[in-house]
């Protein structure tokens, strides 16, 4: 995604991804107006989506947005290929599944994209990720999530989802950015790694993440999407927060 091109020899700083996680339409179009100088990208989440619905997908990509619809798909394949249907349809530029859903259920998510995507639109193709492990999951958590994987440790548990999901067509996944240099390395440079997990200065926000980064040390690492919500939601300055981050991440000599 941000890799080396020959008019950038260098790589290109990671995408800030707003999310919009806010109980009404107005107020995510508010913060998205608001934000949309600094990065068009936003994020609509389960708490947004539930209460405006798709439209609200149509709405930001009316304002110039690009959309990361961040709904997390894990259900059988049948309802899962039906939920990408209606993803791709509400315009989304970004959608993703849980990859501990498997094999059938991520290659019907897959195949299905690649169906719909088909229909001659003028847009850019919308790219599927997968969710390794939730970035509120500590390394040394005794969870659920992770005890059914045999022990693995955490790392190794996101690399192997991340693997698998190259396997089955996915073009990259949700990571922690501490993960993205192992990704790569499993997966190519290319393979897209979408961090959320953010945190300009540790202990900032009262807070459900474990393992998080400052935004330039997840641009050093190689992250190509940052995702952050409360840093910049509840601050007092929104644009001011969102302009730092974006200063903060770019500045990284790579
Ligand atoms: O407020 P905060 O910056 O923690 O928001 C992070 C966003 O990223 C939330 O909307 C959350 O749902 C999402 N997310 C995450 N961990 C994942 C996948 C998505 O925190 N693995």
């Amino acid at each position: 995604m941000r890799g080396h091109c020959a008019d950038h020899p260098e790589p290109l700083a990671p995408t800030l991804v707003i999310a919009l996680d806010v109980p009404s339409a107005k107020a995510g179009l508010d913060l998205a107006g608001l934000l949309r100088p600094v990065t068009p990208w936003m994020k609509v989440g389960l708490e947004l989506f539930t209460a405006a619905g798709p439209g609200i997908v149509k709405e930001l990509k009316g304002m110039g947005c690009r959309v990361f619809l961040d709904l997390k798909f894990h259900d059988i394949p049948n309802t899962v290929r039906g939920a990408v249907r209606s993803a791709h349809a509400s315009g989304a530029d970004i959608i993703n599944v849980h990859l501990c859903g498997g094999r059938a259920m991520c290659e019907a998510a897959v195949n299905e994209l690649a169906k719909v995507g088909e229909a001659p639109e003028n847009r850019a193709p919308c790219l599927m990720l997968g969710v390794t492990v939730l970035t509120s999951v500590a390394a040394d958590a005794p969870d659920a999530d992770l005890s059914l994987e045999g022990g693995a440790s955490l790392e190794e548990l996101v690399l192997k989802r991340a693997r698998h999901a190259r396997e089955w067509g996915l073009q990259g996944v949700v990571c922690s950015a501490l993960e993205v240099r192992a990704v790569k390395q499993a997966c190519g440079k290319d393979f897209v790694c979408l961090c959320p997990g953010i945190r300009p200065e540790r202990g900032e926000v009262p807070d459900d993440q474990s393992r998080a980064v400052t935004p330039a040390e997840a641009a050093q690492e190689g992250a190509d999407f940052l995702v952050v919500g409360r840093p910049v939601t509840l601050a007092g300055n929104p644009l001011a927060a969102a302009k730092n981050i974006v200063r903060s991440m770019s500045a990284v000599r790579y």
